[in-house]
């Protein structure tokens, strides 16, 4: 069936015949969703200095637009919740318009609210469960059609958490909707990979972004986590260029993993 995205294609210039294994991004187009600080800000610039262009998303406008315009021609914000289906299509049409092809989708927005078993509510975790799994849910229907267009294949990298490897007190709901997210991307890795679009799942430890450095009361600088084996906490960099490399061609036989990246936390 031809695509309703083909008449938008322009070819990727490095994907005639064997991949190449380069970590370079010349020609693509990657959707990063809440993009506009932390983890997803650095993947963006990241992303960007590699030589992609990047559709930014997310609700915090003005970061939003902040990050795209440091970025110039090669970034485009967005503004979008990820639980708003219709809203994940228009993502793609505008994607399209503007760069011509999507190659990759970092489902990176995500809700963070730690709380008890038996202080946690029902409401916490089903707007959990809306953000951080229904939301990479919706992501991954909307853009697969895209890249199967372009008969190129892709990347989708799905941001879990340790939360979704291993037990962590007080984190039920949010570690609920990382296991499910580890668990779509297994399920997905297989479903697509017939089309050689490559799913993988990345689970940070702790990170110095917003969501949590606040509540740590440690920097990424502090030595001396006792809790962690390296000792200190990790910066968003650090993730992005894990990112990095699942989404570029470097990775091109993996799919269906799961990468920790948390100074040995879940090794112990
Ligand atoms: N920071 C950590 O220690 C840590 C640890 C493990 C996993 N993670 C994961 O890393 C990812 C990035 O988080 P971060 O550390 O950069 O935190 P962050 O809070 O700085 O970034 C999360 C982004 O998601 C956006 N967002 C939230 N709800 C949204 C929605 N409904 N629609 C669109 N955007 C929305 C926020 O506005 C923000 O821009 C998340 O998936 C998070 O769960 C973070």
């Amino acid at each position: 069936m031809r695509s309703p995205h083909s008449s938008f294609l322009i070819p990727h210039p490095s994907r005639e015949g064997d991949h190449a294994i380069t970590q370079r991004l010349d020609g693509e187009v990657v959707v990063i969703t809440g993009a506009g600080r932390g983890q997803g800000a650095a993947e963006a610039k990241l992303f960007a200095e590699h030589g992609a262009r990047v559709v930014l998303t997310g609700v915090r406008e003005d970061e939003g637009h902040a990050v795209a315009k440091d970025l110039g021609d090669q970034g485009l914000f967005l503004t979008h919740d990820v639980t708003d289906a219709a809203g994940w299509q228009q993502i793609v049409s505008a994607g399209l318009d503007s760069f011509g092809r999507i190659d990759a989708l970092v489902n990176n927005a995500a809700l963070w609210r730690a709380a008890p078993i038996e202080e946690d509510t029902e409401e916490n975790l089903q707007r959990l469960l809306r953000v951080n799994l229904v939301g990479p849910f919706l992501g991954i229907q909307a853009v697969v059609p895209a890249k199967r267009a372009t008969g190129d294949g892709g990347s989708i990298v799905n941001i879990s958490s340790t939360a979704g490897l291993v037990g962590i007190p007080g984190h039920a709901s949010y570690g609920a909707t990382k296991f499910g997210l580890r668990g779509l991307t297994k399920s997905a890795a297989l479903d697509l990979a017939q089309h050689r679009i490559r799913v993988n799942s990345v689970h940070p430890g702790a990170i110095d972004t917003p969501m949590v450095s606040g509540v740590l009361g440690v920097d990424a600088g502090q030595r001396d986590v006792p809790n962690v084996p390296l000792r200190r906490i990790g910066r968003p960099e650090e993730v992005a260029e894990l990112v990095h490399y699942l989404v570029s061609d470097a990775s091109a036989y993996v799919t269906g993993a799961e990468f920790a990246i948390d100074g040995g936390s879940t090794a112990q």
